[in-house]
This record gives structure tokens, sequence and C-alpha cells, in this order.
């Protein structure tokens, strides 16, 4: 059967991990975007995302192609933003979320810190699920360079082969 990797990335960190995640799963790829990008620069980048973020706005998004029978496994991936999913995940997971609940979920995230685990039971939450098939959380792997990431992918990916 076949898995979908959807996510949300602003800097390419969560990008970087969805590809390497696709490229060993041979699962598709959907990049959710919002329709008004948030500032990527300076203060502001934080001051608008974090408030988005904390308000637990749902920011529209771009049209995406995502048909969830297609799928057994589904993995998200996201930027945690104030411990929380970056908004257009929240937006995704929201308007997908009866149709992931049947479904094998999986989960990464990218930090510069701390907050994955708060984002992850959040999306539990959201969800309604009680565990997730994989979680992973990266710390900035597209700058902090760490051998251990292509390990603990290849580890994760096995696992999803595995349970698929
Ligand atoms: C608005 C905003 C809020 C953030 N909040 C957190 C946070 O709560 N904890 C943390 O460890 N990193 C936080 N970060 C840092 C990002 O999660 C981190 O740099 C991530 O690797 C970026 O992934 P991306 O390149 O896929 O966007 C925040 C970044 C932004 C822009």
């Amino acid at each position: 059967m076949s898995t979908a990797i959807v996510y949300y990335s602003m800097h390419g960190n969560s990008e970087m991990i969805a590809e390497k995640m696709a490229a060993k799963l041979d699962a598709d790829v959907i990049r959710i975007e919002p329709d008004k990008a948030y500032p990527d620069k300076g203060a502001k980048k934080f001051l608008w995302g974090g408030k988005s973020a904390v308000m637990g706005e749902q920011p529209v998004l771009k049209p995406y192609e995502f048909d969830p029978d297609k799928y057994d496994s589904i993995i998200i991936g996201f930027p945690v933003w104030a411990s929380r999913p970056a908004p257009p995940i929240w937006t995704f997971v929201n308007d997908q979320k009866s149709k992931l609940s049947g479904k094998k979920i999986a989960v990464f995230a990218c930090q510069s810190g701390n907050g994955a685990e708060k984002a992850f039971d959040r999306v539990k939450k959201m969800i309604g699920i009680e565990t997730f098939a994989g979680e992973m959380i990266f710390i900035d792997p597209k700058t902090r360079v760490n051998s251990d990431n292509d390990k603990k992918i290849a580890l994760f990916c096995e696992k999803i082969k595995k349970e698929r």
C-alpha cells in the first residue's frame, strides 16, 4: 500500500526531512502552503507566526491534492511554532481529521529547542487518536548537520514499511 508525506516548511528543514523520507518510502509528497505567506524574516516572523500558532489559527491553504483513500499510512511533518504545529498543518489536520482517524498516522517535527512533544499531543487530540505509528524530532536539521539524523530516518522508514 502507499504512503503520503504531508508537510509544511518555512525554511526548508521539514522539507529536507520529507524529501529524504519520500526517497526511502517511495511516498507521495504533498506540500501544504498558506494562501497568504507568513513573514519569514526578523521579529515579524516570530510575532506573526507565534501569535497565529498560539491563537490556534487555521489559515486558508493554497489548493492541494490529497486523496486519503489512496493511502494507508500518512506521515505529517511540520516545524514547531510555540510548541504547536505550524498553523498551516493545523488547518490540514482539522480539514482532514475524519479521514485521518482510520489510518496509520506518523509524525515528524523540526524545532530549534523544544515543544515538539506538546505539538504531537495536540495533533493526536485533534485527530482523536491515542498513538502515532511513529514519531521523530529533529533540531534544525538543515543547518545543524548531524549524522544521526539519517540513521533515525532510515529506522523510522523501516518501521513504516513493516507496518503498512
Ligand atoms: C513563529 C515561530 C515559532 C517557533 N517556535 C518554536 C518553538 O516553540 N520551539 C522550538 O524549538 N522552535 C521553534 N521555532 C523554530 C522552528 O521550529 C525551527 O527552526 C524549525 O527547524 C524550522 O523548520 P522549517 O525550516 O521546516 O520551517 C519557531 C519558529 C518560528 C518561525
